[in-house]
């Protein structure tokens, strides 16, 4: 359990900043039952997550070890209003053949002012920060945040445990994925349902697009996404005056690796004035070197991800690529990256450049993450 006091303050900031309550006190309780847990995972069956051509190792959390008991239960949980008052599900706005997003950007009020855009659910295990602020900050505890701390799902923490106790199919799926648990009791609810639906999400792998098959020479790239390709992962280059000489999108720097994220916090210049939403991550530590930095979204799936930024800004991936070319906005924690915009220089694009870069980026979009009945609801069957 390595939810330190500072992380706790953390959240609480992020939280309170939101205009949401949140007691500590639950987190402590958390930290209290965190050990029974896992205490309590014998008997279960170990899952291994494969780790796919070209990726990093996997995040793990040794508090919350994947188990398929574990990731069962967190299946049914993912798809089931029955941890919401207001008939909610996490399905209701990640929806797998969406790219576990949902298009519809207005989120139900008063969520509309605290939180941005839906973020997609792949690759999570790969990821060492969860939402557009870095906020939900542990692998295995960010959906006790997300169940209870954001108030998402409206829960009411008695209502719930009635109603699994009542459940035909509760009782001995908790049963199974943490033993001992036959009995679904307050003091142990939410960090069982956190550490299971965060099992299931962490399972949700895409790693399977046309750039993925590319790389491992099983089929080949467009010469369109293939020149797009090299503007992706070129740099602009300039003459003394400042003048383009050669154009390059340099969006592998933040974008990298086969995760298409560098895992870290930047300004990508979209605001010069920070308030609301837009704070970024200042939002959460209350620095103001923080002020509009967001996590670097991976881009993968990015095609079926519009609109796009953490407040939905953008309605198409050329809109977002003319942001990147000339309409990056000054601020004094703007990604030293992309300072070369300044005085009318940018990137250097063309249309042609633009759209050779759509077409690379559409090579990562992933269809078998759409359909793949290993995360699709287990209520269908
Ligand atoms: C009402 C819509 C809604 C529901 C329901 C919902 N989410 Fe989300 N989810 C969001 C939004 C919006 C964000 C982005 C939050 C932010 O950072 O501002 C998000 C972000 C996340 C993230 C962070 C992803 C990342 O890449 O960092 C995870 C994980 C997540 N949700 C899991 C869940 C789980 C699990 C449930 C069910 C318990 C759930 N969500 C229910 C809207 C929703
Ligand atoms: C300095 C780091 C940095 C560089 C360089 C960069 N990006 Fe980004 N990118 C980000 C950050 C941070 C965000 C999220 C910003 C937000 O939502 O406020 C983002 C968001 C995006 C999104 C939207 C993702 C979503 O989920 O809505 C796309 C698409 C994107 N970038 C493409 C590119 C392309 C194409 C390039 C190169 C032309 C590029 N980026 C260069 C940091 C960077």
């Amino acid at each position: 359990m390595y939810l330190t006091i500072k992380i706790m303050k953390k959240i609480n900031i992020f939280l309170s900043a939101a205009g949401i309550s949140f007691s500590l006190i639950f987190l402590s309780e958390c930290k209290k039952e965190a050990s029974s847990a896992t205490s309590s995972t014998l008997g279960t069956t170990p899952y291994t997550l494969a780790t796919p051509y070209l990726f990093p190792s996997p995040n793990l959390s040794s508090q919350d070890p994947l188990t398929v008991e574990g990731i069962k239960l967190g299946r049914y949980l993912f798809y089931d209003s029955i941890l919401s008052l207001n008939g909610h599900s996490c399905s209701t706005c990640h929806i797998q053949s969406r790219g576990f997003i949902n298009l519809n950007t207005s989120l139900p009020a008063p969520l509309d002012t605290t939180l941005s855009r839906i973020m997609p659910l792949f690759n999570l295990a790969w990821q060492p920060y969860y939402g557009w602020y870095g906020q939900y900050p542990t692998v295995d505890l960010w959906a006790a945040d997300i169940v209870n701390g954001t108030k998402i799902l409206d829960i009411n923490i008695d209502t719930i445990v009635n109603r699994f106790n009542r459940s035909k199919i509760y009782p001995a799926l908790f049963n199974k994925a943490f033993p001992g648990q036959n009995v679904i009791s307050q003091d142990k609810i939410l960090i069982s349902v956190s550490y299971a639906i965060s099992q299931f999400a962490r399972t949700i792998v895409s790693a399977n697009s046309p750039y993925d098959q590319y790389k491992q020479g099983t089929s080949g790239l467009s010469p369109s996404a293939q020149r797009g390709m090299q503007m992706f992962y070129g740099d602009p280059q300039y003459d003394i005056n400042g003048n383009i000489i050669q154009a390059g999108g340099d969006c592998y720097h933040c974008h990298s690796s086969t995760l298409f994220t560098n895992n870290d916090f930047y300004n990508d210049g979209l605001d010069s004035v920070f308030v609301g939403k837009n704070r970024g991550r200042y939002a959460i530590t209350g620095d103001k070197e923080d002020l509009g930095k967001f996590f670097v979204p991976t881009l993968r799936n990015i095609g079926y991800r519009a609109p796009y930024m953490h407040d939905g800004r953008f309605q198409t991936l050329m809109e977002v690529i003319q942001h990147y070319n000339t309409g990056i906005k000054r601020s004094s924690t703007l990604a030293p990256i992309l300072t070369k915009n300044y005085n009318n220089v940018h990137l250097g694009m063309t249309a042609q450049n633009m759209a050779d870069l759509d077409s690379f980026l559409l090579t990562l979009d992933d269809n078998k993450l759409l359909t793949d009945t290993n995360y699709s609801s287990p209520f269908k069957h």
